[in-house]
């Protein structure tokens, strides 16, 4: 069923597991998500971004898409759509009222107080229908679609910061930004694990991790055990679709059937889906 993020990463953040949040692209991300999801019963986050969203033919497309999937899969595992990285309060509604069942507003770029009102009057209108929000602070390194962070911009949150927005908002989930990347990473992620742990101990709710591509397992599992409840993956999956493409496209130059390579891009896109969900701990959870 669709529903919210909330109940999934609060029993997330109690059983010590993280669910995974995969973008959709197009139909077959779409349709690979969420097989991997039933076939490893896991908990399931679609994440999808306004630019992928304009891709797919707009918001409601989107959700449509998602309901008939579900349908015809029969997916029973629980399933939410979520807006990643909304960038204002008109399209955090717009989201919802295409039935969207969670969206995240980022005033990440914004002095403290603004986002804490951005992302209060979010909340507002989220909670009296049942969707669930995800606010940010301190600013994600790298590129994810229209948004672009250069080095120097990249802000690790600050701990306090991170509890008066929590405690003033009433949001359900936190993106504090502790040194993960958008995109492939220029050589090993330094995350702040010390301050995950205090933004942990202070806010109490469960925390993301955005950038989830190219992370180190043992990095991984630092993350879940200091509080990470939801964890975002893209580039990995279109590296796996693209790689896919590449081969078979080398292997058979003739081939002019999308099918014929958007199929093994869809069996890659799941298989990565798969092992991220088992490194994450959410199989079998649902
Ligand atoms: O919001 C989406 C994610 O943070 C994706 O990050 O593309 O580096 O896996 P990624
Ligand atoms: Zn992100």
């Amino acid at each position: 069923p669709l529903v919210s993020m909330k109940e999934m990463l609060e029993k997330a953040k109690a059983e010590g597991y993280a669910v995974g949040q995969f973008n959709l692209n197009n139909l077959e991300f779409t349709q690979a998500i969420l097989q991997a999801a039933e076939e490893e019963k896991s908990p399931l986050i679609c994440g999808v971004s306004e630019g992928a969203g304009r891709y797919m033919g707009g918001f409601k497309t989107v959700v449509k898409m998602v309901e008939a999937l579900m349908e015809e899969y029969n997916v029973t595992v629980p399933v939410a759509i979520h807006l990643d990285h909304g960038s204002s309060f008109e399209k955090c509604v717009e989201a919802i009222h295409a039935g969207f069942t969670s969206v995240m507003i980022d005033g990440s770029h914004l002095p403290l107080e603004e986002n804490i009102a951005l992302t209060k009057r979010v909340v507002d209108v989220a909670h009296a229908v049942g969707v669930s929000v995800e606010a940010e602070l301190g600013r994600i390194g790298g590129q994810e679609d229209d948004l672009v962070v250069e080095n120097a911009e990249a802000m690790y949150a600050i701990p306090s910061e991170c509890d008066q927005l929590v405690k003033e908002t009433g949001v359900d989930c936190f993106a504090p930004a502790l040194g993960s990347v958008h995109g492939p990473y220029k050589g090993e992620p330094n995350l702040g694990f010390d301050r995950m742990e205090e933004v942990m101990n202070l806010t109490g709710v469960p925390l993301v991790l955005h950038g989830g591509t190219g992370i180190p397992t043992k990095d991984i599992k630092r993350a879940i055990s200091l509080g990470t409840a939801k964890i975002n993956v893209n580039t990995e999956n279109q590296i796996s679709a693209s790689k896919a493409v590449r081969q078979v496209l080398a292997e058979k130059p003739d081939l002019y059937d999308p099918r014929k390579y958007l199929g093994p891009a869809r069996e890659a896109i799941k298989e990565t889906v798969k092992s991220k969900m088992r490194e994450f701990g959410s199989s079998n959870k649902a």
